[in-house]
């Protein structure tokens, strides 16, 4: 266990906590949790529009709950992959509050550095003050990511839970951009959650990064979640005991 990595996630936690319980109730947070996790779950046609973030409430939803779920998911797979090392800068596509990023990153020691591209600025925002409060070397930036200049050599690229949100015709375009940055010497990271019926297009996506040497993996890790979290899930009758997602890894290293 990384305890350097963990004291910096209960700190965030008690400082993202004083944040998103200033603005809103607790009865709000779990309201508003509710409607982004049917968003999430059964409508997910909804968020090619945005819908997820829109609203004072479900962004604090995302930003309290599932954005540290999304921290210890990919902190999960980063170790489970050996992925830590390597990387002397890491891209986060579609960052959201730059969570899923923040873990790669930490993960990658203190010389890594991190860059989070958003097209809410919201979320841009929300990333930069993410960073500092887990002490990552980093910055975030408005942007698409398909207008996004994808690095080589030397450099991590993640999108976490984004892929999923790109029309069909993007996520084509994102597929080769990524690909190619892959055959410039990138590592690619892309994680989903785990159900057929909400990512149709993993198989693709999974037989093209096998073709190029890469693999797919599905996970499910028992994490203890911190308190907060666990009253959260209680009471939106919820259950991420288990964290479970999909991930594509691509690394020539
Ligand atoms: C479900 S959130 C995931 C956020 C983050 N990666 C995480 O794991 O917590 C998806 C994010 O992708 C962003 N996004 C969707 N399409 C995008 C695009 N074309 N360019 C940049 N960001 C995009 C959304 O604004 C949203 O913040």
């Amino acid at each position: 266990m990384n305890i350097a990595v963990d004291e910096r996630f209960d700190i965030w936690m008690t400082e993202l906590e004083a944040r998103h319980l200033a603005e809103h109730t607790f009865t709000e947070v779990r309201k508003a949790l509710q409607s982004l996790s049917s968003i999430y779950v059964e409508r997910r046609e909804k968020l090619t529009a945005g819908a997820a973030l829109e609203g004072a409430g479900k962004r604090a939803a995302f930003a309290l709950f599932y954005a540290p779920l999304h921290f210890c998911l990919v902190q999960e797979i980063v170790r489970a992959l050996g992925a830590g090392s390597g990387s002397e800068r890491l891209l986060d596509l579609g960052c959201g509050t730059g969570a899923a990023g923040a873990a790669w990153a930490l993960e990658s020691g203190e010389a890594c550095r991190l860059e989070g591209v958003d097209r809410s600025g919201w979320a841009s925002r929300e990333t930069r003050w993410n960073y500092r409060a887990l002490g990552v070397r980093g910055r975030s930036a408005r942007g698409d990511l398909l207008r996004t200049t994808l690095p080589g050599k030397g450099a991590g690229i993640l999108a976490a839970f984004t892929v999923n949100e790109l029309s069909g015709a993007d996520r084509t375009r994102f597929l080769k951009k990524v690909l190619a940055a892959a055959r410039r010497g990138a590592r690619v990271l892309i994680v989903e959650p785990i159900g057929g019926r909400i990512t149709p297009w993993w198989e693709e996506w999974a037989d093209a990064f096998r073709a190029g040497g890469g693999r797919q993996n599905v996970w499910r890790f028992r994490v203890e979640l911190p308190e907060l979290l666990l009253r959260l899930d209680r009471a939106a009758g919820l259950d991420h005991r288990e964290l479970a997602g999909r991930s594509l890894w691509l690394s020539e290293g």
